[in-house]
């Protein structure tokens, strides 16, 4: 079984879970071909899927969704009626919508989504003082990424279309989902900057910018572009790319979500089949 395996990780997490499913389908006698969707060039060509029996879609949580330019590329493929599985990594927080968004993108481009999955990785924004899910995914998860693996590929090999069902609708309309993303610049007030510092000029934060936001000669990104995924800071070996302080929009966001430290270590990574 030719399975074609595309995943987004700007900063590692989805990389982290793919590899253990990827790895673990691989032993089970797929032949697995893995495409890292993160950069924008790699973004530039699309699995031909006659040519696979089924797919496998990974990519973080940003803003309860896909992020949108995973959401662009999903926009262009051919399902061809292919069975398909998805999963995210996210940060502990409002993960139900992003299910049904990618499930309704893939099926409109002819997949028969049989099964999704959700796994819990250190938050994005830890980088600038947030602090939800650090660690994460640790063993545990990783052992439910492996179990995953192991029902999908069941599920492939038995040509069970059956789609994923045991998940509650999602509670919010596209057009709110739309409204939401914005919200992620009221946190991040100031995108990555090297506030005029020097550096090596290495080039590592334009080159593999995921959208083409950042200018490494000026040492900021382009609000208009940025996605706001964290990557260059997260990647820059003279570790001069900062971000406004996160702590206090932290504590809102728990405020808001009714969460306290107690609930967010209690969540779990999950298999919906
Ligand atoms: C712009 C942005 C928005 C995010 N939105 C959410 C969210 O709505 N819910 C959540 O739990 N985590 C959210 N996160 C956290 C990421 O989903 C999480 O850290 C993910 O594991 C990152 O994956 P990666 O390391 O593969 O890029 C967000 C992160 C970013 C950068
Ligand atoms: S990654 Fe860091 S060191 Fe390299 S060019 Fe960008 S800011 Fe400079
Ligand atoms: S400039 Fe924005 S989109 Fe590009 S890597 Fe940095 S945070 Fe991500």
């Amino acid at each position: 079984m030719k399975i074609a395996f595309c995943y987004f990780s700007a900063t590692g997490n989805t990389r982290r879970v793919a590899g253990e499913i990827a790895s673990r389908l691989s032993a089970l006698g797929a032949e697995v071909e893995l495409k890292d969707l993160t950069t924008s060039q790699a973004r530039q060509t699309k699995p031909d899927m006659t040519q696979y029996q089924a797919a496998v879609f990974g990519s973080p949580i940003h803003s309860m969704r896909a992020p949108r330019l995973v959401r662009e590329w999903l926009e262009g493929l051919q399902g061809e009626g292919r069975p398909c599985a998805t999963f995210f990594t996210y940060g502990g927080f409002q993960v139900a919508p992003t299910h049904f968004d990618t499930r309704r993108i893939l099926q409109e481009r002819g997949f028969k989504v049989v099964a999704t999955a959700e796994f819990l990785g250190a938050h994005t924004f830890n980088l600038g003082g947030w602090q939800a899910m650090a660690g994460r995914p640790d063993d545990g998860d990783l052992a439910i990424a492996r179990a995953y693996a192991e029902k999908i590929y069941e599920r492939f090999a038995a040509g069970d279309t059956a789609i994923a069902e045991s998940l509650d609708p999602s509670a919010y309309t596209n057009e709110q989902l739309d409204q939401f993303e914005g919200f992620r610049f009221k946190v991040l007030t100031t995108l990555p900057t090297r506030q005029g510092q020097e550096c090596q000029m290495c080039l590592l934060c334009e080159d593999d910018c995921p959208s083409g936001a950042m200018d490494a000669e000026k040492g900021e990104a382009d609000p208009a572009k940025c996605i706001c995924c964290l990557r260059c800071v997260q990647n820059c070996p003279d570790e001069v790319l900062v971000i406004n302080d996160l702590r206090e929009a932290f504590k809102n966001k728990m405020n808001m979500d009714k969460e306290t430290a107690e609930t967010l270590a209690k969540k779990k990574s999950r298999i919906y089949l």
